[in-house]
């Protein structure tokens, strides 16, 4: 489903027109179609229906946005979290307990503490360290917790080197080869149950073949542990699915792909299989709305000048993300521009050299494909304020978060005593 479209010369999200969602709230604001989200959930799920009662576990981190999160719960979905702000927010959405997942290689006591006293499947363990501080905190809770070992399975997962997490080198799971050694201290600690192994290699796979890799490694350790008397009864395949961001570039593999690759590999595991996609449901949902400041000339084509930049959308600068860029309300004509934000760094650049819709000084532009990591990596640097969040359903849309305008900024900051405001 692609939601945003033109109707009538003008890009609508679903029925909602974005010119009209730009002059009640202003821009930079991101859009997210409500019906986009709820089809890709359902999509899913759809396809994993030949296994046996799957756990879809949503990664919050792509987009933790409240009403997100209350749309794919009402979906059926899940959660998985890495900190205590996610888990509260997946708990807020109404996300039972025994859909919870807690990944995260670096979870501290007082999480521990929150996600034990609410509730949850499985903490995905990443370390021995951390095995045994929960252990100990259990126990004195008087809980049993329950537990998978996110294993290293050493494949590399051929994405950008920022955002992958499954080769030897990167900080994440237990080396494949401990796995053995760990599971059995795991089974000696007291406050633990092991359930099972868990893997995610790294996030926009454009192919299968890695993801097939470390299930097919994964599938092998499930064998030789349960032969050394393990009860493992669950496998957490992770996220990472790609999704399309450049029409020009070869399509990544679709669910329907994915999900077949998935029941074959898996077949006689008999565990159940966990899921923890981000991109994959709400990547294609949103788009980052903004208007065109001025077109300054530049040494060849000119600067399109945004009133949206990095600290609104990182993915450009921090990972050479590619992500269209169209007029809102297109005349046809075209232009070679490189577009920019007004930060005051040369990495605020969104596109360049890109052949795109001819625009000029208040016309509005979609940034696509900003629905995953997109509002949540945003910052206020150059005291900007955050962009504000428009969910859309029909052609009714809402507010679902406010912009977090300058003015409040120095409310969060205090002078130090030995500073007078009269000064
Ligand atoms: N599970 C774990 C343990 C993860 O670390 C992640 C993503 C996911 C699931 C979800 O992966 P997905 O299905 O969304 O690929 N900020 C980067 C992406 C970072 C991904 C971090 N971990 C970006 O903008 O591309």
């Amino acid at each position: 489903m692609n939601a945003f479209q033109l109707r009538g010369g003008t890009i609508h999200c679903e029925e909602a027109p974005l010119p009209q969602i730009a002059a009640a709230v202003g821009t930079p604001v991101y859009v997210y179609s409500e019906g986009a989200m709820r089809s890709q959930a359902r999509a899913l799920l759809r396809a994993l229906s030949p296994l046996d009662g799957p756990l879809v576990a949503y990664a919050v981190k792509a987009n933790p946005n409240g009403a997100v999160l209350r749309t794919l719960a009402a979906e059926g979905l899940g959660a998985d979290v890495v900190s205590g702000g996610e888990y509260r927010r997946a708990r807020w959405a109404g996300i039972a307990p025994d859909k919870i997942v807690f990944s995260g290689v670096g979870k501290t006591a007082e999480e521990m503490v929150l996600a034990l006293e609410g509730g949850l499947y499985q903490f995905n363990l990443e370390s021995l360290p951390e095995a045994e501080l929960l252990s100990e905190i259990a126990v004195s809770m008087g809980r049993i917790a329950p537990v998978a070992i996110r294993l290293n399975p050493d494949v590399e997962a051929g994405t950008h080197a920022k955002i992958s997490t499954g080769a030897a080198h990167n900080k994440f799971g237990i080396p494949i080869a401990d796995a053995p050694a760990a599971c059995a201290r795991i089974a000696s600690l007291p406050g633990l149950r092991l359930n099972g192994l868990a893997v995610h290699i790294g996030s926009q796979l454009a192919s299968l073949a890695p993801l097939e890799a470390a299930f097919g490694k994964l599938g092998a350790m499930i064998g030789r542990l349960r032969g050394e008397g393990h009860d493992i009864r669950t496998a957490d395949l992770g996220g990472g699915l790609g999704i399309s961001y450049d029409p020009a570039q070869p399509a990544p593999p679709t669910i329907a792909d994915y999900c077949a690759m998935v029941v074959r590999v898996t077949r006689g595991w008999d565990a159940r299989l966990i899921f923890e996609p981000g991109r994959l449901i709400v990547g294609d949902a949103g788009v980052l709305l903004t208007e065109v400041i001025r077109v300054k000339p530049g040494l060849g084509q000119p600067f399109v000048v945004l009133d949206a930049a990095m600290n609104d959308l990182v993915r450009p600068s921090l990972y050479d993300a590619w992500h269209g860029i169209d007029a809102v309300r297109p005349t046809g004509k075209r232009m070679i521009a490189d577009v920019v934000g007004p930060v005051c760094e040369t990495g605020d650049t969104f596109a360049v050299e890109r052949e795109m819709d001819a625009v000029e000084a208040g016309d509005l532009v979609v940034i696509r494909t900003a629905g995953a990591y997109a509002a949540t990596m945003g910052s206020t640097y150059n005291s900007r304020p955050h962009a504000a969040e428009v969910l859309v359903d029909g052609s009714d849309w809402a507010l679902i978060r406010a912009r977090r305008e300058a003015e409040g900024f120095l409310e969060d900051e205090r002078l130090p005593h030995w500073m007078t405001t009269a000064d």
